[in-house]
């Protein structure tokens, strides 16, 4: 069977930053390690007045296209996942497209476009059905872009005002690919949620302590349904394991109940029972409030182990790096961490081709789901082509004032009009709207 996988990624992040311990704790009357060491972060991302998630999602395929040397001939397939669509009806795809067709020669007439909405695990979704495209042999040759593109922006004081982001990442899809094959097997675990969500509005709704809860229930489940057909999975079977991450706080949680779930009655177990004792079995307890408290017990021996700190530094830590900086990126940020866990074997010089990542998507509402992906031959030039650093070190920081002012030129029932605060090169931007409302965009040199 050919392989089908991600062949060429690139990340854009937004023009600004907002430095969360620095510029943000002080007007929250916080303490700015809440930040850096509870949620992980130190800085969120931000879009200038002349970008949204149609330019940053343009910018990011344009580049994608160019270094691979692309034409839109090559493209059979668009998906944009977005939570943050501003048109109940035309997909933000068409825009895209739109915005690509004033760069490259050709045109996508003859690609198929759409709009995958299911909160943060869209853009995972996204590449599935780009890979069922292709394993259905629809493809004709061509390869799929996916763009998973949000502002993740919410009400000002809501608690996650501290976990925003705003970013796009492209990736095409493609037979025989250069980064990462992915698994025809997957897991799922999916329920009817009220954790957050956007009833026709464009700031979430969110119970964000539930939000937590549920991401771990449903993560939990896809990861005992992706064993039901791939089979028990152990600790040192990934090289990297990229979750979601809302922040990084949340995959503390997440990697260690997975930690847990996948060396009970392991040799690990057995070699951790002197210090910790045994994992507790429901059937040892007679209700189940000694059971979970016997659980908090165990799992809070268990985060101090060397074990588990060496393979949470190895396995889950490098997938955090860009996060830490850049906030949520809604449908992106899965893809984000695993751009982050390749982006540092590379600076390692660590020979990865043929090891596997567990990717762990979620998305509100609720659906988790778990697939492997392994790692391809000659996936370093791929690796070596990614500017994020640069980007994120050219980024303009915003002082409070102007931060205030920014959300509020994105909220869409305020009329604000502000100064750009950067100058846009070689890049798309917002241009203003068309007679029937529609955005326009045009590239500046
Ligand atoms: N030093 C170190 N850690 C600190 C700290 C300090 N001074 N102050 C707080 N913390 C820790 C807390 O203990 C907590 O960690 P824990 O959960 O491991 O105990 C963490 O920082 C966050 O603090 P908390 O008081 O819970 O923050 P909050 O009430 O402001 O809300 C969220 C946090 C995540 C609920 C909120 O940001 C949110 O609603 N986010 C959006 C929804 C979301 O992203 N959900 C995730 C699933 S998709």
């Amino acid at each position: 069977m050919t392989a089908v996988g991600i062949d060429a990624i690139e990340v854009w992040t937004g023009n600004l930053r907002l430095d969360l311990p620095g510029t943000f704790a002080p007007q929250k009357g916080e303490d700015p390690e809440k930040y850096t060491k509870g949620l992980g972060l130190n800085a969120s991302s931000f879009p200038d007045s002349y970008e949204d998630i149609v330019t940053m999602a343009a910018n990011a395929a344009h580049r994608l296209m160019d270094r691979k040397g692309l034409e839109p001939d090559d493209i059979g397939r668009i998906d944009v996942a977005t939570e943050s669509a501003f048109d109940n009806s035309k997909p933000v795809s068409t825009y895209v497209a739109g915005c690509l067709e004033q760069v490259f020669d050709g045109d996508f007439h003859h690609a198929n476009k759409g709009e995958r909405k299911f909160a943060c695990i869209a853009g995972t979704q996204s590449l599935d059905d780009a890979y069922n495209w292709i394993r259905a042999g629809r493809n004709r040759g061509r390869a799929a872009l996916v763009i998973a593109t949000d502002t993740a922006l919410y009400a000002r004081d809501d608690p996650g005002e501290a976990t925003q982001g705003a970013g796009a990442v492209a990736m095409l899809i493609d037979e025989d690919p250069a980064l990462v094959e992915l698994s025809p097997e997957q897991g799922y675990g999916s329920a009817d949620e009220t954790d957050f969500l956007k009833p026709n509005q464009q700031f979430p709704s969110v119970d964000g302590k539930r939000s937590v809860q549920v991401y771990l229930a449903r993560m939990r489940e896809a990861l005992e349904d992706y064993e039901s057909v791939a089979g028990d999975t152990h600790p040192d079977d990934f090289a990297f394991i990229p979750f979601h991450t809302p922040f990084p706080g949340m995959v503390r949680k997440a990697a260690l109940l997975g930690y847990r779930h996948m060396t009970r009655d392991t040799a690990i177990e057995e070699e951790l029972a002197d210090e910790i004792g045994r994992q507790p079995r429901p059937e040892a307890f007679d209700d189940d409030e000694a059971y979970h408290d016997a659980l908090r017990d165990y799992m809070d021996g268990l985060k101090g182990t060397d074990p588990y700190r060496e393979w949470y530094a190895e396995t889950i830590e490098p997938t955090l790096s860009i996060a830490r900086e850049v906030g949520n990126w809604y449908t992106g940020s899965v893809h984000v961490a695993r751009a982050s866990a390749l982006k540092s074997a590379f600076e390692r010089g660590t020979d990865l081709a043929g090891e596997t990542l567990l990717l762990g998507s979620y998305g509100s509402g609720a659906q988790a789901e778990i697939h492997a992906e392994t790692v391809r031959e000659g996936w370093e030039e791929e690796l070596a082509q990614l500017n994020v650093d640069e980007q994120l070190d050219s980024r303009y920081e915003l002082a409070w004032e102007e931060y205030e002012e920014i959300h509020d030129a994105h909220n869409h029932e305020m009329d604000v009009d502000i100064e750009e605060l950067t100058t846009p090169e070689a890049e798309f931007v917002f241009d203003g709207w068309g007679r029937m409302g529609e955005r326009k965009y045009r590239y500046v040199e």
